[in-house]
């Protein structure tokens, strides 16, 4: 039996170079252009590291960990994500808006896309615990004008710096969740309770990893929104507490001038609590990059 063609040889320095050449006659261009770039990276890590089999086998169980944590309510894969900066760096590269409009910034793990609809004034808060918090809001376009009609979907941590879908035994489904319509001065506001800052998960495999290599893991106290309205560039975005200590240490690279606000002491009815008033302003969609 007469021996097949040779192999090219391959060894530590060349090998990268061999894969990139298999994705020469690839039909999909930018698949292999991004495929040949991942791994041609992932090599180059290889070689700096010098894992050993055992270090690799390693890396191949705590990605495997990663997937096993997610479920329906939690999902590893964004917070690893999050964690390391790539969901913050995909967000700059994609959004970039004119410099008045309101930054976008990523999601996070916690965002559920199914809120209940609330009207106007409603609390969000459906186990009352923690100090009020009023949220007042205007969502206007770069000239100031009111966008009516804008859905606002607002989520936040409690007052223990706990999502309500990390903790479904301890809080009703939906606290601290609501959708919201602006009414024709672009206006909504709600009540709730003021959330405070957290630390990330650290009970699963990437807080764990990180934990352990020292990373700073806390999140200064903030709520989230999702701000759609038509013709204009969706934000999703927080709103920070000016007065939170980490402020300029976020986990996941969120904080941006723009969205700290002033969480102001207030006496409502009689009882102590805080208000924030906050303006969101949106670029029309053909100013920014998505919709
Ligand atoms: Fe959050």
């Amino acid at each position: 039996m007469s021996p097949g063609p040779m192999a090219p040889p391959f060894n530590e320095d060349t090998l990268s170079d061999t894969f990139a050449q298999r994705f020469s006659q690839a039909q999909d261009k930018t698949l292999a252009r991004i495929l040949a770039a991942v791994v041609t990276h992932l090599h180059e890590v290889i070689r700096e590291v010098r894992p050993t089999p055992a270090d690799w086998q390693k890396a191949i169980a705590f990605l495997t960990e990663v997937g096993h944590a997610c479920d329906e309510r939690r999902q590893e894969w964004v917070l690893l994500s999050d964690l390391v900066g790539a969901s913050a760096l995909v967000e700059e590269i994609n959004s970039r808006r004119p410099k008045s409009a309101t930054p976008n910034t990523v999601r996070g793990p916690f965002f559920r896309a199914d809120a209940p609809s609330l009207p106007i004034g409603s609390d969000i808060s459906l186990d009352g615990v923690g100090e009020r918090l009023d949220v007042s809001a205007r969502v206007e376009d770069l000239d100031g004008h009111a966008i009516a009609n804008a859905e606002v979907t607002t989520w936040q941590a409690n007052a223990q710096g706990f999502y309500e879908n990390q903790q479904p035994d301890l809080q009703p489904e939906f606290n601290l969740r609501g959708v919201f319509r602006t009414d024709n001065d672009g206006r909504f506001h709600y009540r709730t309770v003021k959330p405070a800052g957290y630390r990330v998960p650290d009970d699963g495999p990437v807080g764990k990893l990180l934990d352990a290599a020292g990373y700073p893991l806390r999140r200064p106290a903030h709520l989230h929104f999702v701000i759609k309205a038509a013709g204009f560039a969706t934000i999703a975005t927080h709103v920070y507490d000016r007065n939170d200590p980490h402020l300029c240490e976020d986990a996941i690279f969120g904080v941006k001038p723009e969205l700290v606000g002033d969480f102001e002491q207030i006496n409502a009815d009689g009882m102590p609590g805080w208000r924030l008033d906050f303006t969101f302003v949106m670029a029309r969609a053909k100013q920014g990059a998505d919709t």
